[in-house]
């Protein structure tokens, strides 16, 4: 086992390419060492995407979900969340708050449904944002794996972005948080993702961190399955217990919340060396463990954060996670609320500008 001193650490920062023993020593690091990490990352962010944040506001449409992960509070047989699906209407106007407030950037997020009515419902109401917002918002899907024709239909409807997070790039652990069925199949899911590079979406990835049966070396391949797929935007948190799902079990396995937060900023920071360019979110879950957690991601490399502007009287049902935060807030308070710690972190938001993922750009010039 190679020894984890700073010495080595600071060696292995003026590497131009990561190994996967360079990583796990990297995330192995103690307080002194992480500290050396987050100065070089927050060093590149500065250099190659500049401290400034963007805003996607949040809508979380629909918590129905066929699909039943291992992890997740609105998992379809959790008989817990009241099921909701919004209207138009609703979503329309939650798409206008963030037009007026100049956030130019929305995620449209939903449990996973792959019958006509949802994909076509989807389809029209993509249609309707871009006539009301002259199609200058950035959109952001965020509903699950479906077929290719359905990925181009949307597309063709004026969707940019997609998120489909990996879970883990490990086949063995997915299956360890998923059933091995036809609905949670680890190709089908792999399959998707690359679909969605193919048809031209920014393509968005990521996992959780701090699952049981998770080391480090899953961890590491984790980055390095970003890298190798040559990924746009990623996404990645904590995993947070939730009392009410089958992974809940196995709690006594977990690492203390307080080390999966740390290790979540690790990987940010790694993530963000090994791949400049790229849009990597301050996930949410960072807040339901440290009240200023995403604020502290933002600082060591992550430079996109979304608001919740899902109306507050649903959001309470779309609980993937417990404590999850500003359940009891609405848009304005978000906001408001956002701007002022993200400043703290050193960041100004890009008001008015889509920040579109620039590693997006670079890729396709090729
Ligand atoms: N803890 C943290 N993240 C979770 N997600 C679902 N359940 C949990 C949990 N218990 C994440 C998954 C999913 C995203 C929408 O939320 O990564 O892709
Ligand atoms: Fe459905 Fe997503 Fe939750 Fe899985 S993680 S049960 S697909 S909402
Ligand atoms: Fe929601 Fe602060 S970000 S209340």
């Amino acid at each position: 086992m190679i020894k984890t001193t700073n010495k080595n650490i600071k060696k292995i920062l003026l590497k131009k390419e990561l190994t996967k023993e360079d990583i796990i020593i990297l995330l192995s690091s103690d307080i002194e060492g992480r500290n050396i990490l987050y100065r070089k990352s927050a060093e590149i962010k500065d250099k190659y995407v500049g401290r400034t944040s963007y805003y996607r506001g949040l809508i979380e449409f629909s918590n129905i979900c066929s699909k039943n992960c291992y992890y997740c509070g609105i998992r379809r047989d959790n008989k817990f969340p009241v099921r909701y699906e919004l209207d138009d209407e609703t979503i329309l106007s939650a798409v206008k708050f963030a037009f007026e407030n100049k956030f130019a950037s929305i995620v449209l997020q939903s449990g996973e449904r792959n019958n006509n009515l949802f994909t076509k419902r989807i389809e029209n109401l993509l249609k309707k944002i871009n006539k009301l917002t002259n199609s200058q918002l950035g959109i952001t899907l965020s509903s699950g794996e479906q077929s290719e024709e359905i990925f181009r239909s949307w597309r063709d409807a004026g969707a940019h972005r997609y998120l489909l997070r990996i879970e883990t790039s490990n086949k063995d652990l997915y299956y360890k948080i998923h059933s091995n069925d036809d609905k949670h199949n680890f190709e089908k899911r792999l399959k998707a993702l690359e679909n969605l590079q193919k048809i031209g979406y920014q393509t968005g990835t990521g996992i959780m961190i701090g699952l049981p049966f998770q080391d480090y070396e899953h961890l590491s391949d984790d980055l390095l399955f970003f890298k190798n797929f040559d990924i746009d935007m990623v996404g990645m948190g904590p995993y947070i217990e939730h009392a009410e799902t089958p992974l809940f079990r196995f709690n006594k396995m977990l690492m203390p919340a307080k080390e999966r937060f740390n290790l979540t900023l690790k990987m940010i920071a790694i993530l963000r060396i090994m791949m400049k360019d790229i849009n990597i979110a301050a996930a949410t879950a960072l807040q339901a463990i440290d009240p200023i957690g995403r604020e502290k991601a933002i600082k060591i490399g992550a430079n996109i954060i979304m608001p919740n502007i899902t109306p507050s009287e649903n959001r309470k049902n779309y609980r993937l996670y417990e404590n999850k935060p500003c359940i009891d807030e609405s848009a304005e308070d978000c906001t408001n609320c956002l701007e002022a710690r993200i400043n703290i972190a050193g960041d100004n938001i890009g008001y008015g500008k889509r920040g579109d993922s620039k590693h997006y750009f670079n890729r396709i010039a090729l």
